[in-house]
This record gives structure tokens, sequence and C-alpha cells, in this order.
């Protein structure tokens, strides 16, 4: 197999970060394929840590190409921070990047949008508890065909004129929510400073597209590296609860300009119990002690914006539907140890809705909303040994949690995650195998 898509299997958070980094391992190319610097991918290198948010997470693997497909939404300020950051850190040291000339821009006015209509939605308790990295109205201009792509950034003619024309049709927009309209002189200044980090991150776009293809033409082996999580799908997630792209495995052909039939494998990554940041329907969520003990002991606290996560109990009919979208063949299972320590340890199996159990959720949210949890429990397994690396070093009672979600999941499980370092890990089947 050569060509694997990681994506997370709830509503993100799930651990990609450090599940892309030792899949990297046996890598050649790493691809994001979606999203922009709302993600937050977290990697802990011999105790080292390493947060990503538009560089892929194989970074840490010196010399392997990390591609920015044409799918994503990239803040160039951001990346060239990160850039910094990484470079500072001896990582990406041969400029191993490819930015893609198809990825769409994310410029002040999109993040100015983006926190005006959160603040309106606020007000009348309709927010969607967006990151406010500008990411929804950079795809809404994308859909308009009014969008702002890299290519643009290194033409200044076409740069001024499309900010320009998009500033026109904002300002009505940007009035009516309570906010500023830029002055000319502001948009200058935007203009300008956009182009110049185009011009610094120049060296490093192309065509990513055929890049990718071209690796997979010689066999190599090609990582996608899913950014969110299922049910935060535009399409197929917790409609109007999701964040603006393709989260789900079919994104990565779609960003990356591929076909479905190039696809070997698709890993899906869940924790041990499930978390949400923002708004939205979450039937397992824990309220008071329990779930602030989950978040204390997870650091259940946001990679990208430091917003408490909202935390519950493994929901299977939300990772069943994860599963069934993006097809599924394997699932990593992270932040086991979280659960030490624990009296029982509860997994939603079902959920009753007007006198009926369901085994995936109901695709309105209000119903979703609604949804009563059936719940299994588990006795506690107390403290989990830090270096166990083979399944057989965990407890029987942990052993016996982590069968039963497999069984029904319906998805063999390929890694066992029992801490935050690359180290803490049980592997059980090479997803490149
Ligand atoms: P991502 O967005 O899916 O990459 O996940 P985040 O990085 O936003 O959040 C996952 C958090 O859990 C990070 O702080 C990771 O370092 C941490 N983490 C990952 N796997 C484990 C694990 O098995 N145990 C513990 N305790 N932490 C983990
Ligand atoms: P990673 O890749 C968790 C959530 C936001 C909000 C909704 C829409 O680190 O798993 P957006 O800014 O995208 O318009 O917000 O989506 N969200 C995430 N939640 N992890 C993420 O990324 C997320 N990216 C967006 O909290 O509810
Ligand atoms: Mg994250």
């Amino acid at each position: 197999m050569s060509v694997v898509i990681v994506v997370g299997a709830q509503w993100g958070d799930e651990g990609k970060g450090k599940v892309v980094d030792l899949f990297t391992e046996r890598a050649n190319v790493v691809v994001r394929y979606g999203g922009g610097a709302n993600a937050g991918h977290t990697l802990v290198i011999d105790g080292k840590k390493l947060v990503t948010h538009l560089v892929p997470s194989g970074v840490c693997h010196p010399g392997k190409s990390c591609v920015l497909g044409d799918g994503m939404v990239i803040d160039p300020h951001t990346l060239l921070e990160e850039i910094a950051d990484c470079q500072s850190k001896g990582l990406l040291a041969r400029g191993e990047l490819l930015i893609g000339l198809g990825a769409h821009v994310i410029l002040p006015y999109h993040k100015l949008i983006d926190g005006l209509r959160e603040d309106h939605g606020a007000k009348r308790g309709k927010s969607i508890g967006t990151t406010r990295r500008g990411i929804g109205p950079a795809y809404e201009m994308k859909a308009a065909r009014r969008g702002v792509r890299m290519r643009d950034l290194l033409r200044f003619d076409r740069l001024r004129d499309l900010v320009t024309a998009n500033l026109d049709d904002l300002a009505p927009v940007i009035t009516h929510l309570g906010g500023t309209v830029p002055t000319a002189s502001e948009i200058a200044k935007w203009i300008d400073e956009a182009a110049a980090a185009g011009e610094r991150l120049r060296k490093h776009t192309g065509d990513a597209g055929r890049h990718v293809a071209n690796a997979i033409a010689k066999g190599e082996h090609v990582l996608f590296e899913g950014a969110q999580g299922c049910l935060l799908d535009l399409d197929h997630g917790t409609y109007p609860y999701v964040t603006s792209s393709s989260t789900i495995a079919a994104g990565a052909c779609q960003s990356a300009g591929i076909g479905p039939t190039q696809i070997d494998s698709v890993v899906g990554i869940t924790k041990a119990y499930a978390t949400r940041v923002g708004e939205g329907p979450f039937p397992t969520e824990l309220h008071g002690a329990e779930g602030e003990r989950l978040r204390q002991a997870g650091g259940e606290f946001g990679a990208t914006t430091g917003r408490p996560r909202r935390c519950g109990w493994l929901d299977l009919p939300a990772l069943r539907m994860g599963a069934r979208l993006s097809g599924m063949q394997s699932l990593a299972l992270t932040k086991l140890d979280v659960l030490a320590n624990l009296p029982e340890v509860k997994v939603c199996v079902a959920y009753r809705l007007d006198g009926k159990e369901l085994d995936e959720p109901p695709t309105d949210p209000d119903d979703i909303a609604r949804a009563e949890p059936v719940y299994t429990k588990f006795p506690g397994w107390g403290k989990l040994p830090s270096d166990a690396r083979d399944f057989t070093d965990l407890p029987a009672t942990a052993r016996a949690y982590v069968d039963t979600i497999e069984r029904m999941a319906g998805v063999p499980f390929c890694l066992v995650s029992v801490g935050p370092d690359r180290s803490e890990t049980i592997r059980l089947r090479d997803p490149f195998a």
C-alpha cells in the first residue's frame, strides 16, 4: 500500500498530529489537504512539543516532502511565522515545503468578518464558536469565485484588483455586522503586506497536484493528513455547527486533485473519549466535575485558540458515522491513559430517540441534541504503564475496553496511544504494509 489518508473520526483534536508524525517514518510525501490555521496539531518528541497549524505534521522527519494542497485556505503571515519557528528548530532546513498555487489565501478581512459574524451571532444565541481564523469567509469567497489564491499573491495587479473588489462587496456586510469599514490606506497596507508575504513564499509555491500524482506514479508512499474531524465536515457533519471544508477522506482526493482509485488505505483517529470545541450537539457531554476531570487529565484546551474543550464519554454512534463517511479500514485509539484511575468508564453504544434505538446519529442537529445516550459501563483500570509498547502490557480491564470498542465500532485498531510522546505508543499494524 502506498497512499494512506489519516482523518479525525470525531470533532477534531483526536491526536492526528501525533499519529501523522509516527506514520511519516514510512512516507515520502505528507500532504495537508483541507482547512487552514483553524487546525492545531500537537507533536511531542522526547518531551519537546511542536504545534503545527498549516505545515504538515510530518515536518519533524528531515527530507520528507511536505505539501499544502490546493484545497487549503492559507494565512500567509501565519505560514511564514510557522516556517520560521520550524527553521529555528532546525526543521525544513532543505526547504522541503510545497504550497499549491491553487490554495486560497486568508487576508485580514476574512478574519474581520469571521469575528464580526461570531459576535453578531452570539448576541442572538446563534454563534458557531469558530476559531475566528477567517476560514468560513475565505471558503465563501472561493465558492463565490471571488477568492484570492496563492498564485494571485505573486501578481501584484491581480492581487490589488481582487482585494479591492472583495472589499467593495464586503463593505455593506461589515457595516451591517457593526464593524468599521477599512479605509483606503488600510486596504493598501493589507495589499502591500500580502504581496510581501507572497514574495517570501514564492520559492515554496508550485503545482502541488502534479507533485503528488508524480510521487504516486513513482510508487512513493504518500500520507494525507486530515484536519478537523469527520463530524465537522461541511456536507456530512452536524451542520451548521461544522467547519467550511470537506474533512472526510474524500476531501484528500478533492484537494490534491487525485482520483479515489489511488487511495490504498484510510485510517481514522479517535480518542478513548470524546471532545468538541465550539457550539453544536454533543449527546455524551459531561457537565460539572466529571467533565472537568477529563479536561484536566487530558489537557483538553485548544491547541489553536486555548479554549477549554467540551468533554464527554466515547460516542460510538458518532464514531460509526465517521467511519462510514470516510470508509475507514483501521482506527488509531489515542489518550487511553487519560481514562486511568476512574472507578468506571462509560461508552455510548446507541442513541435513544422517540422510543427507538439508533446506531448512528439522526441527520437533524436538533434530533441529535434531543437524543439520549445508551451507555455500557466498564470497570476502571487504575494507572496504565507509560512504557506499555505491547497490547499485552495493558491491564486486562483496559484491553477489554479496547476490544469492545473495536468490535462495536466495526473497525480494527492499528495503534493505541498511551501518552502524548511519540514513544508512548502501542503499534499493532503498519498502515503502509
Ligand atoms: P489534533 O488536532 O488531532 O492533532 O490533536 P491536538 O494536538 O489538537 O490535541 C491532541 C492533544 O492530545 C495534544 O495535546 C497531544 O499532545 C495529546 N495526545 C495525543 N495522544 C495522546 C495520548 O495518547 N495521551 C495523552 N495523554 N495525550 C495525547
Ligand atoms: P484540528 O485539525 C477542533 C471547530 C471550531 C468550530 C467549528 C468551525 O486541530 O482537529 P472554523 O474556525 O473552522 O470555521 O470553526 O469547527 N474546529 C475545530 N475543532 N479541532 C479543529 O482542528 C478544529 N477546526 C475547527 O471550534 O466549532
Ligand atoms: Mg487540534
